[in-house]
């Protein structure tokens, strides 16, 4: 196997000044105050993708934010490798929670990354972590030995759904033919024990609301009276789990299996810490469905957490009110077997059954998006599988991951081939959160792991 150690080694300056660039852009999809910044995204990374001699890069449009596009065919007999991404982050409140501006990436060393990590919202989620594979790309052709085909697909609306990354697949399945797809998107288990992601969880979100009275009424003169739309929403959601923390809404475990003696057994060999793992976050005892480790609940099994709840007076000091309304944002992590549509509605059937008649209830659809596994025994596993073990020096571990990426499981069901989610990000790399960073040797290794990838999936393809 080559070695690209050298080349990424005299480029790290450069790799680093241009992903500060690309970090530099706040490309939150969520909000339309930042369209401009999500083309100016878009924008820079076509610009890389014409810089690194991809033919027919294009800027796709769609009825949402633009998908970017390039690839490189050197022989239509050589596998292709299909590189997926994502250029938009997540918002970044509460803002004063950060210590510097997330648009201004810096450096600083950690304990867990000594050598430094890149501070910067998307700097692991996933700006920094897709940038890997334009770096590694650079790596095979300036180093003159791109063994195979390669496309590239970057979208800007992972973090909200992906709605318009769906039908842009299925109107293009041709131009994305592939022979395997190719993920920078997950974690690792930490710095010097590489893993493959082989599961993914799906996910459900609504919102509900609730309507009491026609407006906020006084607290004193009508508390008592009426049936508070933010005291019953409270126990509506308590309802939600029974007293062993198991979802209650009737039929939400039908297809869920549970996993079997030899999974279970794998799932406790991996080097994992509760004490770590609680102290990281500032815990003091972990919380979950009876009968489960906390590396099961984290994957194997569903998950259903309020993620806002709202309604009546939350400013400064105290307000006398009996709120109209009250609502909440409920997100539901699914495993394999559970279909996030069916899910919804049971969800919805269940909701409208224990909404007492003193209020009115509405529930509201956001996205959703089924689980993925992934098989160890194909060329692809094998393939990554060799790529880290060149890199550090250890075979890498299947692990399943409680996040999600719903296009993953569209990608298998439209493109008919299946995902390496090679992930380099760690658990305290606090993407979603403020000070969201990534390891700079995560970043390297990954550039380097990733070149390596190609090198094995073009030989093992051959046969
Ligand atoms: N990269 C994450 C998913 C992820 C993170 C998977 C860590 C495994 C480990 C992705 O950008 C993400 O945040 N996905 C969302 C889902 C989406 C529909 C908003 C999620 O999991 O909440
Ligand atoms: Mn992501
Ligand atoms: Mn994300």
């Amino acid at each position: 196997m080559k070695n690209f150690k050298t080349y990424i080694e005299k480029n790290k300056k450069r790799f680093l000044n241009e992903l500060f660039e690309l970090l530099r852009i706040p490309s939150i999809s969520a909000s339309s105050d930042h369209d401009l910044d999500i083309r100016l995204t878009a924008d820079l990374i076509k610009k890389h993708l014409l810089k690194l001699g991809l033919d027919n890069c294009e800027i796709c449009e769609t009825q949402g934010h633009p998908i970017v596009y390039g690839e490189k065919i050197i022989d239509k007999n050589l596998p292709t490798i299909l590189v997926y991404g994502h250029y938009d982050v997540q918002p970044v409140d509460p803002l004063d929670l950060w210590d510097q501006d997330p648009f201004q990436p810096y450096i600083k060393k950690t304990k867990i990354h000594p050598e430094g990590a890149i501070f910067a919202r998307g700097a692991c989620d996933d700006k920094g972590q897709m940038f890997m594979h334009l770096k590694a790309l650079e790596v095979l052709m300036e180093e003159g030995d791109l063994p195979c085909n390669v496309k590239f697909m970057i979208e800007g609306e992972e973090e909200v759904g992906s709605d318009n990354l769906e039908i842009f697949v299925k109107n293009n399945k041709e131009k994305l033919s592939n022979d395997i797809i190719l993920v920078s998107d997950t974690g690792m288990i930490s710095k010097t024990i590489p893993s493959i992601t082989t599961g993914l969880r799906g996910i459900s979100y609504l919102e509900i609301e609730l309507t009491g009275p026609n407006r906020d009424l006084h607290s004193g003169h009508y508390g008592g009276t009426v049936a508070n739309p933010i005291n019953v929403l409270s126990e509506m959601i308590t309802s939600l789990h029974d007293s062993n923390n198991k979802i209650t809404i009737p039929g939400f475990y039908d297809n869920v299996t549970d996993p079997s003696e030899e999974e279970r057994k794998e799932m406790a060999s991996i080097p994992f810490n509760i004490d770590e793992f609680k102290d990281s976050i500032g815990l003091n005892l972990e919380h979950g469905e009876l009968g489960y480790t906390t590396i099961e609940r984290q994957s194997v099994r569903p998950a259903l957490d309020i993620n806002g709840i709202w309604g009546g007076y939350t400013e400064d000091g105290a307000k006398t009110v009996l709120p109209g309304k009250a609502s909440a944002k409920i997100s539901m992590r699914l495993v394999p077997g559970q279909n996030w549509k069916e899910i919804n509605e049971l969800f919805t059937k269940h909701i409208k059954n224990i909404t007492p008649k003193t209020v009115s209830v509405k529930v509201i659809e956001h996205h959703g998006g089924q689980p993925y596994v992934a098989p160890t025994n194909t060329i692809g596993y094998k393939a990554a599988s060799n790529a880290y073990e060149d890199v550090f020096n250890l075979k890498p571990i299947p692990t399943k991951d409680g996040g999600s990426i719903p296009i993953i499981a569209l990608f298998e069901k439209e493109l008919e081939s299946k995902t390496i989610l090679m992930g380099f990000g760690l658990d305290s790399d606090a993407i979603h959160s403020p000070n969201e960073h990534y390891g700079v040797s995560n970043f390297l290794l990954g550039i380097e792991t990733i070149s390596n990838f190609y090198h094995h999936f073009t030989k093992l393809s051959k046969g």
